[in-house]
């Protein structure tokens, strides 16, 4: 590992924050400097320096270097320089990123606690019988409603659960051939479908749940569906239907940018959006809900990743993402509703 590499990686986010300007200040983009180096590095070495970074930042990073244009070998000496000067001239920028590391060190120990099974005695609003809240957001006034199918059997290509538990991977590379809306409703069906309602207040889902208080709220971002307008929709579980929200211009390159500059995500036939309402889960469990929604996300869309193996289709759970412009986009408040997971789908070579 080089000197000047071996320095970077100790100030971890330092790539990050050349490419975003966000600690050397907003003119100071070396993007093309940066790829430079990084197109230099030996294969071992960039595996180093990909371990100090989120698995996304890899990709992305893969992705910049496609774009990259041919360069002189006395750019390489150029770029070096500049690198270094960035990290010699910028003793404030560089401070901020050790003492942020050292912060989050300590964050990190805190947010463990969310990893434990709560003890506290906590007396929740089901305790005060409180009503519960609604088990779906209400409806707005005149809503424009879609009627989905519910014979799934014509869409699904390969219903041996052994072969799709067995192929299931992540997959970003997706065609732009359309899903049918059979097969959209499949995956709704399977992430979130309910079976039967019990008292008007506790449903059964296709999805295990604590308390069966199933906190999540499906929005789906439509790129290519047969017979369904590209736009922003919302499914309704108890009605097995969808409620068409709102047409957005550039939808693709809004989504890629909301998560990250990862492009595969605004880039399928449709993107999962799951939200929270804590309150659902609160209602019941109080100061212990948290830990139950992030757990219940996996299981929603694990049931994605199947289902979208028994169509020929792949998806990717994204955690990746800007919480408040994804939020704002969707209409959310971020309080009491917020976005937690995202999964694309589309078929695939
Ligand atoms: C909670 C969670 C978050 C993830 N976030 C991302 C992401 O933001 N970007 C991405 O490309 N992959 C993401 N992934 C996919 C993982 O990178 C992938 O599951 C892992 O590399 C293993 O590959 P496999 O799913 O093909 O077995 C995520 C997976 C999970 C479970």
């Amino acid at each position: 590992m080089n000197d000047l590499f071996a320095e970077i990686i100790k100030l971890k986010g330092f790539a990050e924050k050349v490419f975003y300007g966000d600690v050397f200040g907003d003119d100071d983009i070396y993007e093309r400097e940066f790829l430079i180096l990084l197109n230099e590095l030996s294969e071992e070495d960039l595996k180093e320096f990909y371990a100090v970074y989120p698995a996304h930042y890899e990709q992305y990073f893969t992705e910049q270097l496609k774009t990259l244009k041919p360069y002189e070998q006395s750019e390489i000496i150029s770029a070096q320089n500049i690198i270094k000067k960035i990290l010699a001239d910028n003793p404030a920028g560089v401070e901020k990123m050790k003492i942020q590391r050292e912060k989050d060190q300590t964050r990190i120990r805190e947010y463990r606690e969310l990893l434990k099974a709560g003890s506290e005695y906590s007396i929740s609003d089901q305790d005060l019988k409180i009503p519960p809240p609604p088990m779906q957001k209400p409806l707005p006034p005149y809503p424009i409603l879609i009627e989905l199918p519910t014979d799934y059997k014509a869409a699904i290509s390969n219903s041996n659960i052994l072969d799709c538990i067995n192929n299931r991977k992540s997959r970003r590379k997706f065609t732009e051939e359309p899903l049918t809306l059979t097969e959209l409703a499949w995956l709704l069906w399977s992430t979130q479908g309910v079976h039967k309602i019990v008292r008007d207040t506790v449903s059964l889902r296709t999805v295990p749940s604590g308390g069966a208080r199933h906190p999540f709220e499906t929005y789906i971002i439509i790129n290519h569906v047969e017979s369904l307008e590209p736009g922003i929709y919302r499914y309704l579980p108890l009605d097995h239907k969808l409620l068409y929200i709102k047409s957005e211009p550039d939808l693709k390159d809004k989504m890629t940018k909301f998560a990250v500059g990862q492009k595969f995500v605004g880039h399928c036939a449709v993107c999962f959006i799951w939200t929270a309402i804590p309150y659902r889960m609160e209602w019941r469990y109080n100061l212990h809900a948290k830990k139950d929604i992030l757990i219940e996300a996996g299981h929603v869309c694990q049931n994605l990743y199947l289902a979208c193996e028994s169509i020929n289709a792949g998806t990717c759970g994204i955690a990746a993402y800007d919480q408040k412009p994804i939020d704002e986009f969707i209409e959310v408040d971020g309080e009491n509703e917020m976005t937690v997971y995202l999964a694309p789908v589309g078929k695939y070579l």
